[in-house]
């Protein structure tokens, strides 16, 4: 909304929210989330043509345009629970715009959701007997966190689904007609409401089964001595593979990826393909073994046990140039390794410390957990180093690892998570390194 309000001065975007603190944080310099650019974006638009408010009723008659943009995480409980998508928050703005509007919408699905939920919210709409004139279009956000500004800024493409009738393609050049004013024409995709919702979650699905294919393969590396950076660089080559997403790793993370699949698995299986089903879930399986193999691997190498063992862990966001830990990799190893009676010593750049004690289902003062203000301190001490985000400031050119081998207990073992740093220069300093993939 940001962008689209930088980008376009004559329209005016207000964003509501029922949280009083999170929009007073928007209308700071303090924004409720990490990520580079977005701060500068939206002062040059706030109170221009920029405003955040409280007021969703005011906000809903007011609009011509209404975008629902609220979270869509996977069930916890009850039917499909692990992974149908929780769709209560984007039914509550159906119902809520139903009852306050009061002249004609557009009603555009931002929110990531499975198959069909437009036709959800019309039957809601259509419940409350309404008398204005809408249309719902699906309008798929394809930004990656850390790089959101640039993605907004020249996006691949921009997918807009409707209703295949007169009026349906109103709407969709209505809405074309806002991201016209900086995205190329060509780049702007109309299709019908089914496909454009389908699109979203299987983009996020071909993009995380590249990781998982890739991790898969980087397990065979470790096992034969091949190098997954050179096994990536070499099919990377190939034009129909292409070179990007193909970084092996401790396993995906994020709000998206898993909950998208299991999205995707879950529809197949309601659809009655259990074969399509299972093909799908073996990409998040693959992930969770990814995962599971790395804190393992750190126990074996550590003489078997962790047990009252300094681990300095490097990261705790999910990707770099963000604070956003939602299913980052570090959650899981981290856990493996309290489990196993090990002593955390964790620093990240943007990560609040209150954050990483509530992923880890532990009470801040934890006598296992120590939340460390830079790289050093959590190493000092420290038996193992594992790296677990690729921040900029981890790497060897930036962090002196010499400094960290020196005040380590030794021997000093390295697990590059990330496979960020060079592991023969790495093993020169002294330690012990591992990389994921790596002879
Ligand atoms: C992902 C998609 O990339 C976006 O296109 C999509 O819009 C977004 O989900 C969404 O559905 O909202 P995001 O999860 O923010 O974006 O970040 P990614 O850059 O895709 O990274 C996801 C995870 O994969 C991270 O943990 C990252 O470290 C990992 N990854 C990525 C790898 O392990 N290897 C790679 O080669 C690339």
């Amino acid at each position: 909304m940001a962008k689209i309000a930088q980008k376009c001065p004559d329209i005016p975007v207000t964003v509501v929210d029922v949280n009083p603190a999170r929009i007073e944080a928007w209308q700071s310099e303090d924004l409720p989330v990490y990520e580079p650019g977005l701060l500068e974006v939206v002062k040059e638009a706030r109170d221009r043509n920029l405003f955040f408010s409280t007021d969703v009723h005011g906000a809903i008659r007011e609009a011509d345009i209404l975008f629902i943009s609220v979270n869509t995480p996977t069930k916890t409980v009850g039917v499909g629970a692990g992974s149908a998508a929780d769709l209560q928050y984007v039914e509550k703005c159906a119902r809520e715009i139903a009852k306050v509007a009061d002249s004609d919408k557009i009603i555009v699905e931002k929110s990531t959701v499975p198959v069909r939920t437009a036709e959800s919210i019309r039957r809601i709409l259509d419940g409350y007997g309404v008398k204005w004139k809408y249309q719902v279009l699906s309008n798929p956000e394809f930004l990656a966190e850390g790089t959101a500004m640039e993605d907004l800024e020249d996006p691949d493409r921009v997918l807009i689904g409707g209703e295949e009738t007169g009026e349906g393609r109103a709407a969709v050049e209505a809405l074309a007609g806002v991201y016209a004013n900086w995205v190329p024409r060509e780049r702007i995709l109309t299709t019908n409401l089914w496909s454009s919702e389908l699109s979203k979650l299987t983009a996020n699905a071909f993009l995380a089964q590249r990781i998982s294919s890739i991790n898969a393969i980087s397990a065979l590396c470790e096992a034969t001595g091949a190098d997954i950076d050179q096994v990536a660089k070499s099919i990377g080559l190939d034009a129909r593979i292409g070179p990007k997403f193909l970084r092996a790793s401790v396993g995906f993370g994020g709000s998206c990826f898993q909950k998208d699949i299991l999205n995707l698995v879950y529809l197949c299986e309601y659809f009655g393909l259990p074969d399509v089903a299972r093909y799908w879930r073996g990409v998040v399986e693959m992930n969770d073994y990814q995962k599971n193999r790395y804190s393992r691997r750190i126990v074996d190498t550590l003489f078997n046990t962790v047990a009252g063992k300094r681990i300095a862990v490097l990261g705790f966001a999910f990707k770099k140039d963000t604070n956003d830990t939602r299913e980052s990799a570090a959650i899981y190893v981290c856990r493996d390794l309290l489990i196993e009676g090990a002593e955390l010593a964790i620093f990240d750049p943007k990560v609040e410390a209150e954050q990483i004690y509530r992923d880890l289902g532990r009470e801040p003062g934890d006598a296992q957990i120590r939340i460390e203000p830079d790289p050093e301190s959590a190493a000092t001490g420290a038996h193992a180093l594992a790296l677990l985000t690729e921040w900029d400031a981890f790497r060897s050119d930036q962090l002196d690892y010499r400094r960290l081998h020196a005040v380590m207990e030794k021997p000093a073992f390295l697990f590059d998570g990330r496979n960020l740093l060079d592991l023969a220069e790495i093993r020169r300093i002294g330690f012990e390194a591992h990389g994921i993939g790596k002879p």
